[in-house]
């Protein structure tokens, strides 16, 4: 017997949907590590692609239909095929090809297998690392344990369940008040390199130490600036990078004053500080992980980064 015409297979013919496909999913991937904006773009690049593709593949697959025939010639046809082959020839009826359902039922089921292997490990692998993550405002004390124009090491738990093991430093100055408001200058002790604790350099007044809450204040006498005992990086009083391996300048803390107590923000990166105190021009970028530049053509290369 000679195969019926509809059961040829089906081969789509050459097709750049599935390279661009590919191509989309590739940037989707390195936006990952780049920026959203890639993610976004590479997205819509493999859907369209995707789109398109299954678009070629999908046509063309109407159903078959046999040419219409006189009822008589019917007759006449099926009584001829009974006497070639012996038994009797089913009519022509509406089909649908057997080689196309298969390719397309094997795509389907591909794309859905593969779909349950990969959203678990998104959702359990990566997906925490961008819930539920941040930062709470927290009190750091009342204003007038900040003597104006001297530092004072802040130390509090950022999450009192955990203990000592979340208990976060940072520098804070009391720069007086400009244009009738409050300024703080409130530095992160992460060294910009590796992220070492960075020690004021100069003596502090232990004796005049102060508690409130999970709250430690310890006052210095006069620094002049901070130091990475790790590898030796250095910072003036306002964070900036003066010497050894740290990219930038130290990180710093948004601040918020609500009925005479100072409460510490969210976390920022800094690239350079032009002034100083209240007077400083701060150059703000989201923040970054230590070691990473947040300006320049270096700051490229560094992942996306979680809510902090
Ligand atoms: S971690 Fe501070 S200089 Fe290396």
């Amino acid at each position: 017997m000679q195969p019926h015409h509809d059961e040829t297979p089906h081969v789509p013919g050459p097709s750049l949907w599935p390279v661009g496909f590919a191509v989309g999913v590739v940037v989707l991937l390195v936006g990952l590590i780049v920026s959203w904006t890639a993610v976004v773009i590479g997205a819509v690049i493999a859907l369209a692609f995707a789109f398109l593709w299954v678009r070629d593949l999908t046509a063309g697959t109407e159903l078959a239909h046999a040419p219409e025939v006189a009822p008589e010639h019917a007759v006449a046809a099926t009584a001829a095929g009974d006497d070639e082959a012996g038994e009797a020839t089913a009519p022509a009826t509406d089909r649908y090809p057997r080689a196309k359902f298969l390719e397309l039922s094997t795509l389907g089921l591909g794309g859905v297998i593969g779909g349950l292997v990969t959203a678990p490990a998104i959702g359990f692998m990566v997906a925490p690392a961008f819930l539920k993550q941040g930062t709470k405002d927290h009190n750091i004390g009342p204003l007038t344990d900040y003597p104006q124009d001297k530092f004072v090491v802040a130390t509090w738990m950022s999450d009192a369940s955990q203990g000592e093991v979340s208990r976060r430093t940072a520098f804070v100055r009391n720069n007086g008040q400009i244009n009738g408001q409050p300024s703080f200058t409130i530095i992160s002790n992460h060294c910009a390199h590796l992220g070492c604790p960075v020690q004021p350099n100069g003596p502090l007044d232990e004796k005049d130490t102060k508690k409130f809450a999970d709250v430690t204040l310890i006052p210095t006498v006069s620094i002049a600036g901070f130091g990475c005992p790790c590898h030796g990086g250095q910072y003036d009083t306002e964070g900036n990078r003066t010497a050894g391996p740290p990219v930038r300048a130290l990180d710093r803390y948004s601040f918020s004053i609500r009925n005479g107590n100072l409460y510490l923000g969210k976390p920022f990166s800094v690239s350079h500080v032009d002034g100083s105190g209240s007077g400083a021009k701060i150059h703000k970028w989201a923040f970054s992980f230590p070691g990473e530049h947040v300006n320049g053509i270096e700051s490229w290369l560094y992942p996306v980064q979680p809510p902090h």
